[in-house]
């Protein structure tokens, strides 16, 4: 069965991004993926330096997530765009999953993966800036991301007080690129 890493770049509590993230792995699901979402905030990784692995190692929750990736087939990210670019969380992470320990193979967590990105924000133009530079980085890290991608404008007018989405053709959209993201998966398998 394929299996799926969803998250958003977001840790705050009510982020748009997660619930974005949530739709496109009820998409992923129904075309048959095993898929786990995660909160980055809850690894809590300490800002990655160079110091802090020499001194203490590779941290838990850093191998933690590392590991989740490396047993993945794809990833399902939506991230918000802080800047033009994503947030600290976000690299932070792919930076503390990219780090090698033992015999592990070198961006093993990366490498022959395949992603599908998501961009959300209140803003009027959904945070697609933050796609060109998401999509380079992992790109970069050996993993390859769908050319179909999505950014949701007004994001918070997308979803009710209960975090269920309320516009049907985005729901459709954000379902069939969870899709999409696994029938790829599977062409790749066979
Ligand atoms: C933002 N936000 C934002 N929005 C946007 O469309 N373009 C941008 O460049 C930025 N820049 C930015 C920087 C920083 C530091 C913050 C904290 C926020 C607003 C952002 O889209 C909004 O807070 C979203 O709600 C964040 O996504 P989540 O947390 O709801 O998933």
């Amino acid at each position: 069965m394929i299996k799926i890493v969803a998250f958003a770049g977001s840790g705050r509590r009510d982020s748009v991004n997660k619930k974005v993230v949530k739709v496109a792995a009820e998409g992923a699901r129904e075309a048959g993926a095993e898929v786990t979402i995660v909160n980055l905030e809850d690894y809590d990784m300490p800002i990655f330096t160079e110091d802090l692995e020499a001194e203490k190692g590779m941290h838990e929750g850093g191998q933690r997530f590392k590991e989740l990736l490396m047993e993945s087939d794809g990833f399902l990210i939506a991230s918000p765009e802080y800047n033009s670019a994503y947030s600290a969380l976000f690299k932070n992470a792919i930076d503390w999953a990219s780090r090698k320990v033992g015999d592990e193979k070198p961006l093993a967590a990366y490498k022959g993966k395949v992603a599908a990105i998501m961009a959300a924000s209140p803003g009027a133009l959904g945070g697609m800036r933050v796609l060109v530079p998401l999509r380079m980085l992992m790109e970069n890290l050996g993993t390859m991301v769908l050319p179909t991608q999505k950014s949701v404008p007004k994001a918070f007018e997308k979803f009710d007080e209960n975090g269920n989405i309320t516009d049907e053709k985005l729901d459709a959209a954000l379902k069939n690129l969870g899709r999409e993201l696994v029938d790829t998966l599977n062409k790749l398998k066979s």
